[in-house]
């Protein structure tokens, strides 16, 4: 089967400085692979890449073999692509639900831009809607928390919900930007049960770029190492952690978050 996204040699340019150089990655079906790397290294560049917020300058982006270098990100969203945040970005005003609601938007499976639309089914659509989203939120055990305001929750469920309401746009493909961050060692324990079982019982395909090394060698199937863009390890967990060149540019750089 072919992979469901192919990075192809893809380099991006910023003035002098090349953030990310001739990177090739490949994501399989219901795999999840770790980017990691010092600060700096070009892994969020690499989301900004995969989701169209940039293009690269040479190379391209494969999903489900087909080349989007030209698809603008509401595209990508469409085709399956979706995404987390390193600093949270949910609509803090609006309740649980409704954040949930407006990434349904995008979820094709579900219809809801007929509902939008005020064609016959809206009614019938409308209950579906709100019914697909109180599914989502039982999933994350917070159906109680439906009417909060998202700014109300903690910050590790806050996680948790920018998390689902990628997974609701119906995405195949989820990008996690440092899920996390800020998290306490209980909070991220969860988190990585969590996204193993999103995996499992949802048969989603993840990306995750993470510092916290318990939580990224801990559920990934393979890892890849970025430094100044370019790709300079990929291999399993356990190949990753003792490699030479990995330990070098952590330990050489002083980077303390990025250690433990
Ligand atoms: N739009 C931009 N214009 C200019 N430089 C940029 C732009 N976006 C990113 N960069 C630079 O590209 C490099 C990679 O940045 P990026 O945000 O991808 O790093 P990162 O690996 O995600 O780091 P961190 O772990 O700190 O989040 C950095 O030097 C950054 O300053
Ligand atoms: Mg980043």
């Amino acid at each position: 089967m072919t992979p469901l996204l192919e990075l192809r040699d893809i380099s991006i340019q910023f003035g002098g400085l090349k953030a990310v150089s001739n990177l090739s990655l490949t994501i399989e079906r219901e795999q999840i692979v770790g980017l990691i790397g010092p600060n700096g290294a070009g892994k969020t560049t690499v989301f900004n890449l995969i989701t169209g917020i940039y293009r690269p300058t040479a190379g391209g982006v494969f999903f489900n073999s087909e080349n989007i270098n030209k698809k603008r990100s509401y595209e990508r969203t469409w085709l399956g692509i979706a995404r987390t945040f390193q600093n949270i970005r949910l609509f803090k005003q609006l309740t649980v639900a409704e954040n949930i609601i407006f990434a349904m938007h995008y979820n094709r499976d579900i219809g809801i831009f007929s509902s939008m639309l005020r064609l016959p089914h809206f009614w019938r659509e409308r209950n579906e809607v709100n019914k697909k989203a109180n599914e989502y939120l039982e999933y994350i055990n917070m159906l109680d928390m439906r009417n909060e305001r998202a700014e109300n929750l903690p910050y590790g469920r806050q996680r948790e919900l920018e998390i689902v309401r990628a997974i609701a746009t119906g995405a195949e493909l989820l990008l996690l930007d440092e899920p996390a961050a800020g998290m306490n060692p209980q909070e991220t324990k969860q988190l990585m049960r969590f996204i193993d079982k999103v995996r499992n019982d949802m048969h989603k395909s993840v990306l995750l770029i993470e510092h916290d090394m318990g939580l990224v060698m801990g559920i990934s199937d393979k890892v890849a190492v970025l430094d100044y863009g370019q790709k300079i390890v990929e291999g399993k967990p356990s190949e990753v952690q003792h490699n030479k060149k990995v330990i070098e540019t952590y330990l050489g750089k002083g980077d303390d978050d990025a250690e433990s």
